[in-house]
């Protein structure tokens, strides 16, 4: 071992269809520090249903977050979610090395519904059990053609992908970088995101599942617009409980109650699915994060309708920084924004 070795950290960038996070943390003694951060909301329409439409526009918020935060920036490590992924889990007879590998792979492609020429595989041994001879695999599949157009667009904007991660793996990242995993909970980490919703469901201690759901604010932000006739800044002003003094609470409350139902459907579905497929009885806590965790009255509005405690995600919780550096906001005021991003750039190169 090198002495005095540092481990390298490269940032962590998360480009959504709201807004593009860029997080540079370095290691401090056995946690982090943030050493850098910024946020850009993007004009809707840029990235729309996880499809970017805008190439050059993300290309160029994207540098102009380089250029705030740190010019010779190069290394980054980013996520993946929604339709370009696939996750699924394997259990299969224990194995070791390459025979691992290859019947990996072997079973993959038995169960896999799409051709494994078309996609990237990846996976990762969860668990092994030496009394009955098993073992569990998480294993990932991106499909090329998404993968390929997302990395093209990352080094077109001057930067080097060294990891590509998935949006629920960079959650999971971060809320065990910042929290204490109680391994009698089960917990369900919901990243609440414009267009998309990731799930990631924590059962025994231990990673379970994860699930995309294609919905989040949007219909809550196009609802609030109509309601109030609100232009699109203003709109996103008000989601940012900017506007509390100037809009009527009770009836931004009915207009979130009501523009939540579809989404609210989805979660429901896709946690039943969880339940009847981990065997679980319940659901013991949400920990929210992504742009819904700051929409005013949202939180409580899940809790409500789906009868299982809400708790805001604080990615920062264990990160230690200097207030003194940033002067346009405070970070503490957009953690929960920051979650995948900040699991990203905790990750080991
Ligand atoms: N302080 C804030 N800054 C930015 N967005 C906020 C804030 N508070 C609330 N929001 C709302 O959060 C939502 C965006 O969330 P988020 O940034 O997690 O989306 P995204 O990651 O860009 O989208 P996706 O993950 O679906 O691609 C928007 O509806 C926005 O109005
Ligand atoms: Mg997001």
């Amino acid at each position: 071992m090198a002495f005095g070795k540092r481990v390298k950290l490269a940032a962590g960038l998360d480009i959504g269809a709201n807004s593009i996070k860029l997080v540079k943390l370095a290691r401090k003694g056995s946690g982090y520090s943030l050493k850098a951060l910024a946020i850009k909301e993007l004009p809707m329409g840029v990235i729309n249903a996880e499809e970017i439409k805008d190439r050059d526009a993300v290309i160029f918020d994207i540098q102009s977050l380089v250029d705030q935060t740190d010019p010779k920036l190069k290394d980054v490590v980013v996520g993946i979610s929604g339709h370009g992924v696939i996750t699924d889990k394997l259990i299969m007879d224990r194995k070791t090395g390459t025979e691992a590998e290859q019947a990996i792979l072997f079973e993959a492609e038995q169960r896999a519904p799409f051709d494994v020429e078309d996609v990237t595989l990846d996976y990762h041994i969860i668990k092994e059990d030496v009394e009955t001879n098993k073992m569990e695999v998480l294993m990932v599949a991106a499909r090329n053609e998404f993968l390929k157009n997302y990395i093209d667009l990352i080094i077109d904007a001057g930067l080097k992908p060294v990891i590509v991660d998935t949006d629920a793996f960079a959650i999971l990242n971060a809320y065990d970088v910042n929290y204490d995993i109680d391994p009698s909970r089960i917990i369900a980490l919901i990243d609440l995101g414009l267009d998309n919703t990731t799930m990631t469901f924590i059962k025994d201690g231990l990673y379970h599942s994860t699930r995309d759901v294609s919905n989040g604010t949007r219909l809550i932000f196009d609802a609030v617009s109509k309601e109030f006739r609100l232009n699109q800044e203003l709109t996103a002003k008000s989601l940012r409980g900017e506007m509390d003094s100037s809009i009527d609470q009770d009836m931004f409350k009915a207009t979130v109650v009501t523009a939540s139902e579809e989404l609210i459907a989805g979660l429901e579905v896709a946690m039943s699915y969880f339940k009847s497929s981990s065997g679980a009885d319940r659901l013991d806590l949400i920990v929210l994060s992504g742009g819904g965790a700051l929409i005013p009255f949202l939180p409580e509005v899940l809790q409500m309708k789906l009868s299982i405690p809400v708790e805001i995600f604080n990615p920062l919780r264990n990160i230690e920084y200097d207030p003194d550096m940033f002067v346009e906001f405070q970070p503490e005021k957009v953690a929960p924004l920051l979650a995948v991003a900040i699991g990203l750039a905790a990750r080991r190169v």
